[in-house]
C-alpha cells in the first residue's frame, strides 16, 4: 500500500492530511516501505538518505518491516544516515531505557548501517556542554543535506519529540524538561514514576519543520483526543504538534481508534450526506440530545434541523417517529438479568432466556479486570444461579512493588521460624530476596523467584475477590498466557501457546456466555493481545456443537468505556451492590493507593470504576431512561 491521504468533502474540518490504515502494522509497514523506496532511490543515484528516527511504542513494526526488508530482500543501509529525536537526561547509553539501546536493539545491529552514520542526542554530557553538543547536532543535520524523511510518534501532550506544551515553532535542539503526563506515560516502563528522568534532549519544532518529508504515526484510542486537536485545532504552542499544520509535506498515519475523534468520524453528519442505519441514528440522536440538553422523547424536528440533522428527520422523520424507535432500541439495552431472565419473553431483551442456569465464563486480562471492570454484573450473573466461572489471563506481576514481594517474603521467613519450619531456604527467604531486589536495578528485571512472588500475591487478592462475590474455588482459573511473562513492560506478541490455553479452557468449560475485556485503550497493550487470544481461539473453536450456544459479549475496564450508541446491554447496578463490587475491588490490595501503573488519572481503580458505572448510568438518565444509581455496559461481538 502506498501511502497516500485521503481528502473529500469529509475532511473539511481537517489541517493536516491523513491516512486510515485497517492495522498499524499496515500502516507501519507503508511507512517502512516508502523509507525503503528513498533508500533505494538514493543508492541508484550515490547519495545517502537521511533520515529523522523516533523511539516510542508507535514506530516500532516500521523497524521489525525494515529489519525483514533487510534479511530477506537485500535492502542495505549503506548509505543511510540517521538522526533521532531525542534522548532522556541523564542517560547512559547502556542503560535498558536509553532510546540508544532502544535504537541498537530494534533497528541498527539488526541491518548493516555504518555506526559513523547514526546519531543521537547525548545522554551523559555535562550540563556545561549541552548547548554546543545541540548546535552541533543541527549542523550535522544541514551538513548530511537534511532530513529527507522524519518519523514521528505523538505524545498524549501533543508533544513531537520531546517539544513539550510552551515549545516554540522555532525551537532548535535543546535541553527541556519534561512534562508530567510524558513523565506518567513513561512511568511504567521505569518501574515507577520516581525514576524516570524530568529533562531530556530533544531536535526542536523547527528542526523537525525542516524535514523535506514528516510521517507521523498514531494508534490506539488513547491518542484520539490528541489527533483531532492536532488535525482540526488552531495551531498553538501548547499543542506543539499543530506546527505541522504549517508543512506542506507531512501525513499522519492512523488506525480507526486513533482517528476516532475526528469530526468525519465522531460527527459525520457534519461533514456531509450520510447513511442512516439503526446505529449512526442513534448516534445522532444520543449527540443531539447532550447538545441540546433534552430528553430522547423531547426532541421537536427544530432541534433536528438546526443542529445540522436535517437529512435525517427529512428522509426518516418527523422527529416523533425517530425519538419513539430510539428511545426503544436503548430502553430494551436495559437488563437486570444479565444471564437472561427466567421464563420471561425475551424478544425485546439483550440476552436469551433459555437455557437456565447458564455457564459463563469472565476473561479478566489482569487478576483484578474483573471486579473493577464488571463486577456489578459478575455479582448478579452469580446471585442469579449461574455457573460462573473466572479465568485470569495473566499473572499482572509486574504491577506489584518490590516492597510487596519483600513484606510477604518476610511474613514466610517468621512463619518458618516462629513455627520451626526448618526449611533453610524458607528461613532466609526475606534475605534472598532483599538482594535479589536490590540486583534489579542493573538487570533491569526481576529474578524469577521474585515474580512468581509477586504473582502469588495477585493470585491471592483474586482468589479473595471471587470468594467475595460467591463464587467456589473451583470455579476460579488461573491461565498465566506466556507472551506476559517478560518480565518487562514490554509484552510479546500473542502466540499459539497462548490461544490454545484459551481454547483449552473454552473447551472444558463449554460456557453460554463468555466475557471479554474489549478495553482497547490499556496502555501497555496487555488487554488487547488477551482479546486477540479470545477472538482467535473462538474462532478455532466456532464449529463446535456447544459454540453454537455460546454469546460473547464484550466489557470495558479501567481506561475508557463504551459510547452510549454502542452499547447492547446496560445492566444497573444497585447501590448495595455498588458498594459490594467496591469490596471485591478493595480485594486488590496491591493495586490500592498508589499503583504501579496509574496512568494520569489520579482517582484509584475503584473511584474510577465507580465514576465511570455512575457516568452511565446519568448518561441515560439524561435521555429520558429510569434513573439507575450506577450501570454496567457491554457489546455482544459476533463471531
Ligand atoms: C520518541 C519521541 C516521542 C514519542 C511519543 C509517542 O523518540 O520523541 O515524541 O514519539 O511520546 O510515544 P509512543 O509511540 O510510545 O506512544
Amino acid at each position: 500500500m502506498a501511502l497516500k491521504a485521503t481528502q473529500s468533502e469529509k475532511t473539511m474540518y481537517e489541517r493536516i492530511p491523513s491516512v486510515i490504515v485497517g492495522s498499524p502494522s499496515e500502516g507501519a509497514i507503508a511507512v517502512a516501505h516508502e523509507i525503503a523506496d528513498l533508500i533505494k532511490q538514493r543508492q541508484s543515484e550515490g547519495r545517502n538518505a537521511v533520515l529523522g528516527l523516533a523511539t516510542g511504542s508507535s514506530p516500532v513494526r516500521v523497524y521489525d518491516e525494515l529489519i525483514r526488508m533487510h534479511r530477506q530482500e537485500g535492502l542495505s543501509f549503506k548509505n543511510v544516515v540517521t538522526f533521532n529525536l531525542d534522548e532522556y537526561y541523564p542517560m547512559p547509553p547502556d542503560s535498558v531505557h536509553s532510546y540508544v539501546n532502544f535504537m541498537h536493539e530494534q533497528l541498527f545491529r539488526h541491518v548493516d548501517i555504518p555506526a559513523e552514520n547514526i546519531h543521537i542526542p547525548d545522554g551523559t554530557l555535562d550540563q556545561s556542554d549541552v548547548f554546543e553538543f545541540c548546535a552541533n547536532y543541527e549542523r550535522k543535520i544541514e551538513e548530511a543535506g537534511g532530513l529527507d524523511i522524519q518519523i514521528l510518534g505523538i505524545g498524549r501532550t501533543g508533544h513531537i519529540g520531546f517539544n513539550e506544551p510552551g515549545s516554540i515553532r522555532d525551537s532548535i535542539t535543546r535541553m527541556v524538561t519534561l512534562d508530567i503526563i510524558t513523565r506518567r506515560d513513561a512511568s511504567a516502563t521505569f518501574f515507577g514514576l520516581n525514576n524516570v528522568p524530568r529533562r531530556a534532549i530533544t531536535m526542536g519544532v523547527s528542526t523537525i519543520l525542516r524535514a523535506r518529508r514528516i510521517l507521523l504515526m498514531a494508534w490506539g484510542d488513547s491518542k484520539a483526543p490528541i489527533i483531532q486537536k492536532t488535525i482540526e485545532g488552531p495551531v498553538n504552542d501548547q499543542i506543539p504538534a499543530t506546527f505541522l499544520q504549517e508543512h506542506k509535506n507531512t501525513l499522519f498515519i492512523l488506525d480507526d481508534g486513533a482517528a476516532s475523534h475526528l469530526t468525519r468520524n465522531r460527527l459525520p453528519w457534519l461533514v456531509g450526506s450520510h447513511e442512516w442505519d439503526d446505529f449512526n441514528t442513534r448516534k445522532a440522536v444520543v449527540w443531539l440530545c447532550q447538545k441540546t440538553g433534552k430528553a430522547v422523547l423531547k426532541l421537536t424536528d427544530e432541534d433536528y434541523n438546526e443542529n445540522g440533522l436535517g437529512e435525517l428527520v427529512t428522509e426518516h422523520g418527523p422527529a416523533y417517529n425517530i425519538n419513539i424507535k430510539i428511545f426503544n432500541q436503548l430502553q430494551h439495552t436495559i437488563t437486570g438479568w444479565p444471564g437472561g431472565k427466567p421464563n420471561a419473553d425475551d424478544s425485546n431483551r439483550p440476552e436469551r432466556q433459555s437455557p437456565f442456569p447458564k455457564r459463563v465464563i469472565i476473561f479478566s486480562p489482569h487478576p483484578d479486570d474483573d471486579v473493577i471492570s464488571m463486577g456489578g454484573t459478575f455479582i448478579r450473573l452469580v446471585d442469579q444461579s449461574h455457573e460462573v466461572h473466572v479465568a485470569y489471563q495473566t499473572s499482572g506481576n509486574i504491577a506489584v512493588f518490590d516492597e510487596d514481594a519483600l513484606r510477604f517474603a518476610d511474613f514466610i521467613s517468621d512463619y518458618a521460624e516462629i513455627f520451626d519450619v526448618s526449611d533453610e531456604s524458607l528461613l532466609n527467604l526475606y534475605n534472598t530476596f532483599k538482594k535479589a531486589a536490590e540486583a534489579k536495578a542493573e538487570a533491569g528485571v526481576d529474578a524469577p523467584e521474585i515474580r512468581a512472588m509477586k504473582g502469588l500475591i495477585r493470585r491471592g487478592e483474586a482468589k479473595a475477590g471471587c470468594r467475595s462475590v460467591g463464587i467456589p474455588d473451583e470455579q476460579i482459573h488461573f491461565l498465566n498466557m506466556p507472551f506476559y511473562e517478560t518480565g518487562k513492560v514490554k509484552k510479546d506478541p500473542v502466540g499459539p501457546a497462548d490461544i490454545k490455553i484459551v481454547e483449552d479452557i473454552i473447551r472444558q468449560i463449554k460456557p453460554h456466555q463468555i466475557y471479554a475485556a474489549g478495553d482497547l485503550a490499556d496502555p501497555h497493550g496487555t488487554h488487547k493481545v488477551c482479546l486477540e487470544a479470545i477472538f482467535a481461539a473462538v474462532q478455532n473453536l466456532k464449529n463446535e456443537d456447544f459454540m453454537k450456544d455460546c454469546w460473547v459479549w464484550l466489557y470495558r475496564g479501567a481506561w475508557h468505556e463504551w459510547d452510549i450508541e454502542e452499547i447492547e446491554m446496560a445492566v444497573p447496578i444497585s447501590p448495595e451492590e455498588l458498594i459490594r463490587k467496591r469490596t471485591a475491588i478493595f480485594k486488590h490490595q496491591s493495586q490500592k493507593d498508589n499503583v504501579m501503573f496509574q496512568g494520569t488519572d489520579k482517582r484509584e481503580f475503584w473511584e474510577r470504576a465507580e465514576d465511570r458505572n455512575r457516568n452511565t448510568a446519568r448518561l441515560y438518565d439524561e435521555l429520558g431512561l429510569a434513573e439507575y444509581e450506577a450501570m454496567e455496559a457491554f457489546v455482544r461481538w459476533h463471531f
